[in-house]
């Protein structure tokens, strides 16, 4: 399974460790690699494009409270970005969201409770059916939007 990771410097350790822990995960990961301050934009657009156009699966975004990576994502086409706080967090928004990018906050959820949010989205399924209906409004409401892609 091919997985785009990035952070901002808040999720630098948690984005390691995620990648260290998950080996049989192939990551593609868009950095950063050192902890100095950058933009949180500038590398959780990276994950939601690669998931966009079908380079990755799906991806993982992380920041310090998971809310700016959230928001940037779910600016793009097709992206379903989730904020997960616990594991059934993470295992509803793959069946019924079919969540493509998982989101996490650095400051505010603990490293083993972040593994845990991982494994569950990582190895659950979308059910369909009823969801996709669902689904196909939010994709109707993306395309009632004005230009962009
Ligand atoms: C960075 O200081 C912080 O604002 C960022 O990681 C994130 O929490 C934004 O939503």
């Amino acid at each position: 399974m091919k997985i785009a990771i990035g952070s901002d410097h808040t999720g630098v350790d948690l984005k390691a460790l995620i990648i260290k822990t998950f080996d049989d995960v192939d990551f593609m990961d868009f950095g950063p690699e050192a902890k100095e301050s950058v933009d949180y934009p500038d590398y959780i657009e990276k994950v939601a494009r690669a998931v966009q156009k079908g380079e990755c699966e799906r991806g993982i975004a992380i920041c310090g409270t998971g809310i700016g990576a959230s928001i940037t994502a779910n600016k793009v086409r097709g992206i379903r970005a989730s904020l997960c706080f616990n594991g059934f967090m993470a295992e509803m928004t793959r069946k019924h969201n079919d969540s493509n990018v998982l989101v996490l906050g650095a400051r505010v959820t603990g490293e083993e409770v972040a593994l845990y949010i991982v494994e569950k989205w990582l190895y659950t399924g979308y059910e369909g059916g009823r969801h996709q209906r669902r689904l196909d409004k939010i994709s109707s409401i993306e395309n009632r939007e004005i230009g962009g892609d």
